[in-house]
């Protein structure tokens, strides 16, 4: 019995993102409800980031609660090799018709980071389908993140992928800076040109570039994106799971260029914050080059709690939400409120831009000298914002109402104007790798 109490304390658990020497012990949460984080000391913080943007109807929402624990009395879960259920074919079919065009062919995981390694394995071996054994590098950009594991790691920004601490052991793939204007423009195609015929494919997080910095972009980047790849006849891949399901103020980012990629990815808000699930999923090109009479053809993946029956009722209770309550005019009056309520940051010394898209509301600063001070002046006021790098932001759930996101951001406006007035600055913590 001791030994289980032993378990259950926070020592033995190695945190993300987290050097376990110095970092402070972190805070221990009780429960959640709507925007409501509270601490097992009672203390209540208002969320301001959804859990890494995964809770966009808010917390233990009823309506996901009941059809998860509907479907936990009929079947948790049953594998996915050999058998399927109505909950995963309901969810592809939907999922299929939200997206534009033939974006039709859904495979479920259940993480982010896979989705994408399937998306990145649907593209390379949409060529050895082919025949054609020299695709084998992705072309991703600067600023990007796409995961954690090694495939991805690979394709995230070279300081973010740990390009140089795992020299070696990540795959060699094309980093390329994010066009923005005509010339720049112009040395990208030039770029794509020398090293078209080597590409599997091209992968980019549309509008905005999430973990990398949440750094914005202009659709008709996409556009040009989507023509270069034309050019060159590569699959373009937009990961959006940071900005799928409204994040960006419409359903899905490509909506707003216009764009259709060859193959999307989607994770985070896909179960409202509540299950781990995740999507890779094709146009009908892609998917008819893996139709074959020879069975290596096949799409050679298969996680053991794919298309988890528990996480996909929780996704279709969570597209449901979409479906009745007025979720994109809140992500507009969440934006509109978080650019008034942002602004008075711009003033500020060592504030070097305030942006909003959708409902993404950010604050970009010169540097942040001492995170955890931060960190910790922001829970003092009651909230819970979690700044990295020189980046705060809000992303919080669409639900949240007026006064809560009022009390968000006065937060952040009162917080970073007492941190540039003292600094904050007691020491310098070098946290490189401090995701969010
Ligand atoms: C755009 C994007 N892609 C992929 C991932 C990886 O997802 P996961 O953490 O579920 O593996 C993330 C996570 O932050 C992300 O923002």
């Amino acid at each position: 019995m001791d030994q289980f109490a032993a378990t259950a304390t926070a020592d033995h658990l190695w945190r993300p993102y987290t050097q376990m020497l110095t970092a402070p012990p972190p805070l221990r949460a009780r429960a959640t409800q709507g925007c409501t984080i509270t601490l097992e000391d009672g203390r209540r913080l208002t969320d301001g980031i959804a859990s890494w943007w995964t809770a966009c109807h808010g917390y233990n929402h009823p309506h996901i609660r009941d059809a998860v624990s509907d479907q936990l009395a009929r079947m948790p879960h049953v594998m996915f090799g050999g058998l399927t259920h109505e909950p995963a074919e309901r969810l592809a079919g939907r999922l299929a018709a939200l997206l534009p065009s033939d974006l039709d062919h859904v495979f479920l995981a259940e993480s982010g980071s896979v989705a994408v390694e399937v998306a990145m394995k649907m593209a390379a071996q949409y060529w050895l389908n082919q025949g054609v054994r020299t695709r084998r590098r992705f072309m991703a950009f600067q600023g990007g993140y796409h995961g954690d594991t090694f495939a991805t790691m690979a394709v995230c920004d070279p300081e973010e992928g740990m390009h140089a601490l795992y020299k070696g052991l990540l795959a060699d793939q094309l980093i390329a800076p994010l066009p923005s204007d005509p010339s720049s423009a112009a040395a990208f195609d030039d770029l794509l040109a020398r090293h078209a015929r080597t590409l599997a494919g091209i992968l980019v997080e549309p509008l905005v570039q999430g973990a990398g910095g949440m750094l914005f972009h202009d659709p008709s980047m996409l556009r040009h994106l989507r023509r270069a790849a034309d050019a060159h006849g590569l699959p373009l891949i937009f990961d959006e799971i940071f900005t799928g399901f409204g994040r960006t103020g419409t359903m899905f980012a490509c909506e707003a260029a216009g764009v259709v990629p060859d193959i999307v990815t989607l994770s985070k808000a896909l179960t409202g914050g509540t299950m781990a699930l995740s999507a890779a999923i094709a146009r009908t090109h892609i998917f008819e080059a893996f139709l074959s009479d020879d069975p290596a053809r096949a799409l050679m993946h298969g996680p053991t709690y794919m298309a988890n029956p528990l996480a996909c009722a929780a996704a279709n209770a969570s597209l449901d939400l979409f479906e009745a309550e007025p979720r994109l005019a809140q992500i507009a009056s969440i934006g509109a409120q978080m650019a008034r309520g942002l602004q008075p940051c711009r003033g500020l010394r060592g504030v070097r831009d305030v942006r909003v898209m959708g409902a993404v509301g950010v604050v970009e600063l010169d540097r942040i000298h001492d995170l955890n001070a931060l960190n910790a002046a922001f829970v003092a006021r009651g909230v819970w914002v979690r700044p990295f790098r020189n980046i705060v932001y809000l992303t919080p759930a669409f639900t949240i109402t007026e006064g809560e996101l009022a009390q968000l951001t006065e937060a952040v406006v009162d917080v970073l104007a007492r941190a540039s007035g003292e600094q904050l600055t007691s020491e310098l913590i070098p946290v490189r790798r401090v995701k969010l």
